[in-house]
């Protein structure tokens, strides 16, 4: 395996020069080669320096500039127009969700960017050095993987019209504006520093490529705290793919436990402010307005930026069924940490009965990725449980609730608001059995 961009002398000392760094720190030639094949010669460091576990990422994409994988046909999703694919629960079976079914919304074009002219700038009265970055340059940072759902800050609104009965604007999506990814990227606090963030920082503007959308590229500020947790990502990887196209290829941002809208696709800038950053998807968008709740800042409502806790099962809406004892299953999530607790009802929550949280493994066609996962890589991923249920013929609702590790459960009842945002009271699914 050549060290890209290397002539092959140049390679030859390259891995000389590696192997007896590699050696000193105890490390076999076996693991060398393995380690050499799945990152190159950035992921034989970060694991000898134990900055981080190495990037395990196939060849696929490796020698090509071009975004590898999909524009997605939506066969196997619910198709909300205009590229807005929302995933099918059904179609999931184990803890990851398959790129092929991760669901996916786009505020306007969606992008084949070729990796090769792509530069990421990083720029701003906060930050003393702006930067130009490459992919490759990205790439050679120390890399972090791991599990995250990705949910859209709509994710449930079509409820919000079932269940009360008062339609909120926007797509109508049901349960499946949602999905379970391994992520692979570098940290964005690194790419920070190394464009010499000052104490000043106050806000972090990220802005994508897609300059159909409002304002000439989707685009979202957080807060610099948020932007230097370790675990905020510009992600290049899922699943152990390179980015599929309509998830951002060749860079997007991942901000985990925050609505979707903050993970930039497609990710073009980023600017540093000394002030608080307010734009379209801060103000008039991705903020909660209703007579619960008040103005902030420049925002005519709360602007929504954490996710809440949430269960769904995952069952067609409405679900058909044969009669008989069955084991259904479902997805829990919350940006607070693990799921500790799902129970479902029969009796629109009048009583309540647990399920049973399935062990956090990846399937199998996963497990070249196991390696590569930290010790906290389940931290943001959601929890798959399941219950056994005696289905009669008859017409059902069945609820499901969960409680998160830091005691929230999912409330009763939510107020409205006029976007349909962070809906999260227990969804009463319908089920037909015959
Ligand atoms: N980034 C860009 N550049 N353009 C977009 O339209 N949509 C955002 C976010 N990032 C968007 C974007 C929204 S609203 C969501 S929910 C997530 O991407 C969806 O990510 P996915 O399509 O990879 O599932």
């Amino acid at each position: 395996m050549a060290t890209r961009g290397l002539t092959p002398e140049k390679n030859a000392e390259e891995r000389t020069r590696l192997w007896q760094f590699a050696r000193e720190t105890g490390m076999t030639r076996r693991h060398l080669l393995k380690l050499l094949s799945a990152g190159g010669a950035a992921a034989v460091l970060a694991s000898c320096t134990g900055l981080a576990p190495p990037t395990a990422l196939p060849s696929v994409g490796e020698n090509s500039s071009k975004a590898p994988l999909y524009f997605k046909d939506p066969t196997p999703f619910i198709d909300h127009g205009a590229g807005n694919l929302e995933a099918r629960l059904e179609n999931m079976e184990g803890l990851v969700t398959p790129s092929r079914f991760f669901f996916v919304r786009n505020n306007s074009e969606r992008l084949d960017v070729d990796a090769a002219d792509w530069r990421l700038s990083i720029e701003g009265d906060a930050v003393a050095n702006p930067l130009e970055l490459t992919y490759d340059d990205i790439r050679d940072m120390p890399s972090r993987t791991y599990i995250s759902y990705l949910e859209c800050a709509g994710n449930h609104r079509a409820l919000f019209d079932l269940v009360k009965g008062k339609p909120a604007k926007g797509t109508q999506w049901k349960t499946g504006a949602v999905s379970n990814g391994i992520w692979t990227g570098a940290a964005l606090r690194d790419v920070l520093v190394r464009a010499g963030i000052t104490s000043e920082a106050n806000s972090v503007l990220l802005i994508g490529l897609d300059t159909g959308a409002p304002e000439g590229g989707f685009r979202r500020a957080m807060p610099v705290e948020k932007a230097l947790d370790q675990d905020t990502l510009l992600a290049y990887g899922l699943n152990g793919d390179p980015l599929p196209k309509d998830h951002g290829f060749p860079l997007r941002a991942l901000a985990p436990g925050w609505v979707g809208a903050a993970s930039i696709k497609w990710l073009g800038r980023i600017v540093v402010s000394s002030e608080q950053i307010w734009t379209r998807n801060n103000t008039t968008s991705y903020t909660l307005v209703g007579d619960a709740y008040g103005q902030e800042g420049e925002a005519p409502g709360k602007p929504v930026t954490s996710q809440t806790i949430k269960s769904a099962l995952a069952l067609p809406w409405p679900a058909d069924l044969a009669a008989g004892a069955r084991s259904l299953h479902g997805y829990a999530q919350s940006p607070a940490g693990p799921v500790v607790k799902v129970e479902w009802s029969l009796d629109s929550g009048a009583t309540w009965n647990d399920s049973t949280l399935e062990e956090q493994r990846i399937q199998p066609e996963f497990e070249r990725l196991a390696e590569a996962l930290g010790d906290d890589a389940f931290r943001y991923s959601w929890t798959r449980f399941s219950f056994r249920w005696d289905a009669r013929p008859g017409e059902y609702t069945i609820m499901t609730r969960a409680t998160d590790a830091a005691g929230t459960t999912q409330p009763d009842e939510i107020p409205f608001n006029e976007k349909g945002y962070l809906f999260n009271q227990p969804a009463p699914h319908p089920i037909r059995v015959a």
